[in-house]
C-alpha cells in the first residue's frame, strides 16, 4: 500500500488543487490530504471550515481522506504511513520555496519522498488568494473553486 499525502493551507481549497488530488488518487492506493493547522500566513477561514469544505468536495472519492495536522509535516506523514509528498507546482516561481521545503523535507526524514505534479494548464493562474481577492470584490469564483467553496466564498462578503 502507498500514500500519498497532499499538504497545504486549503484557505481555500481550489479547483487547481482538487485537479491534482484527482489525479494523484488514480496512481497511489490511497491519499490523506493534509490541512495545516498553522499557516505562516493568517487565514481567512477556521480550521474547521478548512477541514469541511475540503472533507465536502472529495466526499465521492472513497480513497482520498481529510486530516489536520501541526506541527512538521514528516511527522503527519509518518502518522499515515505515508511515504510520499505530493507538491503541486504551477509556474518556476513555486520553485524556489518547493525546493527548499522538499530538501528539508528530506533531511527531517530521508524515508519520505517529495513528488512535484504540474498543474494543469487551465489551473496554472489560479491561487487560493487569487480567488479570496476575487470573492471579496464581488467577482464570479464559480468554476475556480468547487461548488461547495464558491456558495461559502459568497456568503462571507454577501
Ligand atoms: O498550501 P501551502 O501554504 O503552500 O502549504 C505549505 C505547507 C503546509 C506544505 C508547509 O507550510 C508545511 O509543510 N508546514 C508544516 C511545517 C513543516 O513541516 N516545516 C518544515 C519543512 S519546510
Amino acid at each position: 500500500m502507498t500514500i500519498a499525502v497532499v499538504p497545504g493551507s486549503f484557505d481555500p481549497i481550489t479547483a487547481g488543487h482538487m485537479d491534482i488530488i484527482r489525479r494523484i488518487s488514480k496512481l497511489y492506493d490511497g491519499v490523506v490530504v493534509g490541512v495545516v493547522v498553522n499557516p505562516s500566513k493568517k487565514p481567512l477561514f477556521s480550521l474547521e471550515d478548512r477541514v469541511k469544505m475540503v472533507r465536502e468536495a472529495i466526499k465521492d472519492n472513497e480513497k482520498i481522506e481529510v486530516d489536520s495536522f501541526d506541527g512538521l509535516l514528516v511527522g503527519f506523514v509518518k502518522k499515515h504511513k505515508a511515504r510520499v509528498i505530493i507538491r503541486g507546482l504551477r509556474a518556476v516561481s513555486d520553485f524556489e520555496r518547493e525546493f527548499q521545503m522538499a530538501q528539508l523535507n528530506r533531511r527531517l526524514n530521508p524515508d519520505i519522498e517529495t513528488m512535484f505534479v504540474m498543474a494543469s494548464p487551465e489551473y496554472a493562474y489560479l491561487s487560493s488568494s487569487a480567488v479570496k481577492e476575487i470573492a471579496q470584490y464581488g467577482g464570479d469564483v464559480s468554476g475556480l473553486v468547487p461548488p461547495n467553496v464558491a456558495k461559502l466564498l459568497r456568503s462571507v462578503w454577501a
